[in-house]
């Protein structure tokens, strides 16, 4: 038996592709070409033609002849072949995420700072720097610390967007104003407690006495013979005349005068300030106190005086003579009057 085989076509032939799945092409900016060779792998399905002898009458008698019959079968094969594909790829300094290329950066951008391209950070606002972990330099804040802070008396700039935490005692956008009158504090929130008219310093809410005022509120007068601003001053009154916590000045008690009122009425004047005119007839001396006259005729050089006492600022009565023989004791216009054995 003879076979003959002949190749005919391979046009049937179905590509199988064995090589492994293909990676996902990144797509997009950064993105480089190359060209790569594969092994290409695929089953060629072909058609043979052979024929196949056989005997037949030739001319109804022998001897037979020998004829050829030609039939067609498909045969396949499996085919290599190394071809060449332009493949996409990240380029140098890119990292394929998904389908498109993200920049490395090797030391990693802080602060939420983004890598833009390879070893470059897109730094925040208020970050600075090759890796964006530097602050801005005071004064700057924002985007590439290119803005400068408008910040006033000691106020801290925000970097990232330039507002002004102001410091005690200040306040407005930039902390250029002053605490309004009566508040204190971190942004002005707190209340002066100072009294009597005090000023309130506005960092502290600490009080500034007027004169004549003490204590952390101000609240109290000086007293103790003390006067003015911080009740440094000593008091000069006398004769238990009272000294305004203010100013120093005096005020006389009854029968006295002068600044100091350490003078007394002069003739013929008594009372407060000495303000009043004495009434006294007959040459009698008038009280410069309550101005009550003195003792009468036949009494006269052997009475008693009135005192006030300079501390308790009580009407004393004392005798000036007391070694002689009390005769009789009158009381006439409130001043006892003595008479003696002379
Ligand atoms: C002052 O205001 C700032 C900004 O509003 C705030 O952060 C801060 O806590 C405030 N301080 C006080 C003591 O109220
Ligand atoms: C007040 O008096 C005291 C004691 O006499 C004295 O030490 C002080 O210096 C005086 N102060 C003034 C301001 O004169």
């Amino acid at each position: 038996m003879h076979w003959s085989f002949i190749l005919v076509f391979a046009v049937l032939a179905t590509l199988i592709f064995i090589a492994e799945v293909s990676p996902l092409e990144p797509s997009g900016s950064n993105t480089c070409t190359k060209s790569v060779s594969y092994t290409k792998t695929q089953t060629v399905t072909y058609i043979v033609s052979a024929s196949k002898s056989y005997t037949t009458w030739c001319a109804s008698l022998p001897p037979r002849c020998t004829k050829y019959r030609t039939y067609y079968y498909t045969k396949s094969r499996i085919e290599s072949n190394t071809e060449q594909k332009i493949v996409r790829y990240c380029c140098s300094g890119y990292l394929q995420e998904d389908d498109h290329c993200t920049p490395i950066c090797t030391s990693s951008c802080n602060n939420q700072g983004t890598c833009v391209s390879p070893n470059i950070c897109d730094c925040n606002a208020g970050w600075m720097g090759s890796t964006c972990s530097t602050k801005c330099p005071e004064g700057r804040y924002g985007k590439g610390c290119s803005n400068k802070c408008v910040c006033k008396n000691g106020a801290t700039c925000n970097k990232v967007d330039g507002s002004c935490l102001c410091t005690s005692g200040w306040q407005g956008s930039n902390c250029g104003s002053k605490c309004n009158e009566g508040r204190f504090g971190q942004n002005c929130t707190q209340s002066c407690k100072c009294k009597n008219g005090a000023k309130c310093n506005a960092v502290d809410g600490s009080c500034d006495c007027p004169p004549g005022y003490k204590g952390k509120t101000c609240e109290e007068l000086c007293g103790n013979g003390k006067w003015g601003k911080s009740c440094f001053q000593n008091c000069s009154c006398m004769n238990g005349a009272k000294c305004l916590s203010a100013t120093g000045q005096c005020i006389c008690t009854p029968g006295w005068q002068g600044s100091n009122c350490d003078s007394k009425c002069d003739e013929g004047r008594f009372g407060q300030s000495c303000s009043e005119s004495c009434k006294c007839k007959n040459g009698a001396q008038c009280n410069a106190v309550d101005g009550s006259c003195d003792c009468p005729p036949g009494y006269k050089g052997k009475t008693t005086r009135l005192f006030i006492d300079a501390k308790s600022g009580k009407l004393l009565v004392r005798e000036r003579t007391s070694i002689l023989t009390l005769l009789e004791s009158v009381k006439r216009n409130g001043v006892i009057c003595r008479r003696f054995v002379m």
